[in-house]
């Protein structure tokens, strides 16, 4: 009984922390935490529902669903448009390196859940959105923080050219800093940065995308143990397996990444230099000391990242099929349904 009584004020605690502190984030014009309260009550349950469903089969696709909302956000704002299928204006996000490793699974959970949805409320909720709430619930579910984030998205007309995406998401191999530069464009400090490359808590990576500190020289900082099993699973540089991003608890999001990269274990560069930079070094420290602070942090950032970029009122679409764009471009159906004024029907 007391210990029970221990985690209930342990719960109650910490999201009270997560709750002050995703306050101090400012809510972005247009959106809201109440956005759907009158049209769509039991979206957020109709996505948790299924997505506890979906972990139930296999937990690690909550890693791919957080990652898809991460490529989205970094790439022309939080728009759906990684969602979108390529189309005669050429090749879609999806095509562009980076997202070449995106889970298939991901995008047909977000249709998925889309139907859901629509099938419940109508077309009054956009697929970026439904991709906010899958990677938020990705992390509940996993184990880690639960909090409130702002919905109102609209979804993107148009997905960005190849180069504009590699311009946005940086490569695995970058040192810190080339992240905290390109990160700071987004106008994310270095406790964000921090926070965020915590995402790298669950999930997998290819060899590709790490071997380099492998061969032909192995890097110093990797711990020798580490750097001899990484081997075995990448005989060569190109070999197409995957392998855990944090090698302690895979599928659990908690801050044993940052216990993985004070024991030199971090997968990729751009992990392992956060603990070499002076700048950032401390941040790890005290994220691997402090689960906590770790989520605090995270959920700012998060927040942050969830609102860069956004569409909101009049501008974008609620697509009808998250992959592609609705065929009529004039939206009267969702302008009417959402009660815009009627200057809203050039678009
Ligand atoms: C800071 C810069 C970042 C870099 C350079 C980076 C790079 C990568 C790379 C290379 C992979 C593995 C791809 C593969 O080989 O299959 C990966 C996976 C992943 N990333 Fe990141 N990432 C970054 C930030 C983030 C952020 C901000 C999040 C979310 C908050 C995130 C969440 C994930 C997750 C969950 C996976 C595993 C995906 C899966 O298992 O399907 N990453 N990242």
């Amino acid at each position: 009984m007391a210990s029970y009584l221990q985690l209930l004020v342990l719960v109650v605690v910490s999201s009270f922390v997560v709750m002050s502190e995703s306050a101090s984030v400012p809510v972005s014009p247009g959106l809201s935490y109440s956005f759907y309260s009158s049209n769509c009550p039991k979206l957020e349950s109709i996505v948790r529902n299924h997505l506890k469903q979906v972990f139930q089969k296999d937990i690690t696709q909550a890693a791919g669903l957080l990652r898809l909302h991460f490529h989205d956000c970094f790439v022309q704002g939080c728009d759906g448009s990684v969602l979108l299928d390529g189309s005669a204006s050429g090749p879609s996000e999806q095509e562009a390196p980076p997202n070449l490793s995106l889970r298939k699974e991901a995008f047909k959970i977000i249709n998925d859940l889309r139907g859901l949805v629509h099938k419940t409320c109508g077309r009054v909720v956009s697929c970026a959105d439904i991709t906010a709430l899958a990677a938020r619930d990705s992390v509940v579910l996993s184990g880690g923080p639960n909090y409130n984030i702002p919905l109102g998205r609209r979804d993107g007309l148009n997905f960005a050219s190849r180069q504009v995406t590699l311009d946005n998401l940086p490569a695995p191999f970058s040192n810190t800093t080339v992240i905290l530069k390109s990160l700071a464009g987004k106008r994310f400090d270095a406790t964000d940065v921090v926070a965020l490359s915590g995402g790298h808590t669950i999930g997998r990576g290819h060899c590709s995308s790490f071997t380099e500190r492998l061969y032909p020289k192995q890097d110093g900082t990797m711990d020798q143990t580490f750097a001899k099993n990484l081997k075995v699973t990448c005989p060569t540089a190109n070999t197409d397996t995957t392998t855990n991003l944090d090698i302690r608890t895979p599928n659990v999001f908690d801050n044993k990444y940052y216990v993985d990269l004070m024991n030199r274990q971090g997968l990729f560069t751009s992990d392992q230099d956060l603990y070499t930079d002076s700048r950032t070094k401390d941040i790890v420290t005290s994220f691997a000391i402090n689960q906590n602070l770790f989520y605090e942090k995270f959920v700012n950032a998060m927040l942050k990242m969830g609102q860069l970029g956004v569409l909101t009122g009049p501008q974008g679409e609620i697509r009808a099929n998250c992959s592609v764009r609705n065929a009529n471009k004039l939206d009267l159906w969702s302008v009417v349904d959402q009660g815009k004024q009627p200057r809203f029907s050039q678009f």
